[in-house]
Parts: C-alpha cells; structure tokens; sequence
C-alpha cells in the first residue's frame, strides 16, 4: 500500500521494508565489529523501538543482553513535552557496555531528560543507537553515536511508531501526506 488513512489523516510510504532491514543489518554488522568481547548490554526504549530492537538484536552475533523500559512523551501528532518512566531499568548498569535502542529521537527531550539515571549507575561506556533521527527537530542535545536515518522534520508511522496508539503495525514507514 502506498498510502493509508489513519484518524482523518493520509500517510504516504517513506522508508519501505527492504531498506530499513538493509540499513539495520549494516548496524547490526557495525556493533559487532565495535563490541566483539565486550558483551555489551541493549537497552531499548519502549514502546516505539520494539520492532527495531527485535530485528537488531536478531542480527547480533556476538554475546549480549537486552533489556527494556517503558518512556512515554507523546501525544497525537506532538510531543507533550513530559517524560514519563512507565517501566524502569531492573539492571545493573556499573561496568557495562550499555547500547540505548530508540526508534526515534525527534525533540531530544525523551533521552535527555533519562539518560541522566543511566549515567548514575556508572556503565562502562554508554551510547545511543537510533533508528530515526529529526535534526531539524532537536530542542535537547543528545549524543547520538549510531543512526539509520537521518529524517526531515515530518510526522512518521510504522514499523512499530505510532500515531496515537496506532499504525505501528506496518512493516514498512509511512510520513504524514502534505
Ligand atoms: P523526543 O522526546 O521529542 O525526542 O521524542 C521521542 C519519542 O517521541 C520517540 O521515542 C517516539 O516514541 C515519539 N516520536 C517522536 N517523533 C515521532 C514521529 O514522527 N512518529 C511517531 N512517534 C514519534
Ligand atoms: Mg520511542
């Protein structure tokens, strides 16, 4: 399908499947190569990042370790600007190589405001791996280390990114129609 219709508004095919597999099995190879024997633990952000994490994850080959937390700051088509822990971190982050999944950083305020608990425990090494960046959206600085796309600053959906709840069923991703 080439374009979908969600709560009255019409979303036009932006990054189909085969590109994102393609592009998340370059990263995948790229973290192995970076994180051979060091066992590195995956943290990924729910719930938007759980397709992206579940098709990374598969293509890592070396040892590692995944887990998840629940952020929520969203709201319709914008960002509510309130950042709320709905599932926090069960693990001990001090001497890991801990590797942030998010499916997308769009204001910057989500991971800006947590990564601040994450760094408190003291990892080994910290860094972000993203699917989506909007760097014409950024309204907080976050250090992004490792990024599939880089997007203009447009409302997207699929492949486990939502617009109130729903359209993150799609295995490719759509962006809202002009
Ligand atoms: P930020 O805090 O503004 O960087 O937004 C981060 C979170 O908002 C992401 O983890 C997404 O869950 C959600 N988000 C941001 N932009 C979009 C979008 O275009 N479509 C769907 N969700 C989005
Ligand atoms: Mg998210």
């Amino acid at each position: 399908m080439s374009t979908i219709q969600l709560h009255g508004k019409s979303f036009e095919i932006f990054l189909p499947e085969a590109l994102l597999q393609e592009k998340i099995s370059e990263l995948a190879a790229q973290i192995n190569t970076d994180y051979a024997g060091k066992k590195p633990l995956f943290i990924a952000v729910l719930n938007g990042s759980f397709m992206f994490a579940s098709d990374l994850f598969k293509s890592i080959t070396i040892e590692a370790e995944i887990c998840f937390i629940k952020l929520a700051s969203y709201k319709g088509t914008t960002s509510t600007g309130q950042v709320i822990t709905a599932i926090g971190l069960d693990v001990d982050l001090t001497n890991r190589h801990v590797i942030v999944l998010e499916d997308i950083i769009d204001t910057g305020k989500t991971l800006h405001t947590f990564l601040p608990q994450l760094y408190n425990q003291q990892p080994e090494s910290l860094k972000i791996c993203v699917l989506l960046h909007k760097p014409d959206a950024t309204l907080f600085e976050v250090p992004i280390d490792y990024c599939c796309f880089s997007i203009p600053n447009k409302f997207v959906l699929g492949y486990g990114l939502d617009y109130d709840g729903y359209g993150r069923n799609s295995k490719d991703i759509y962006k809202l129609a002009e």
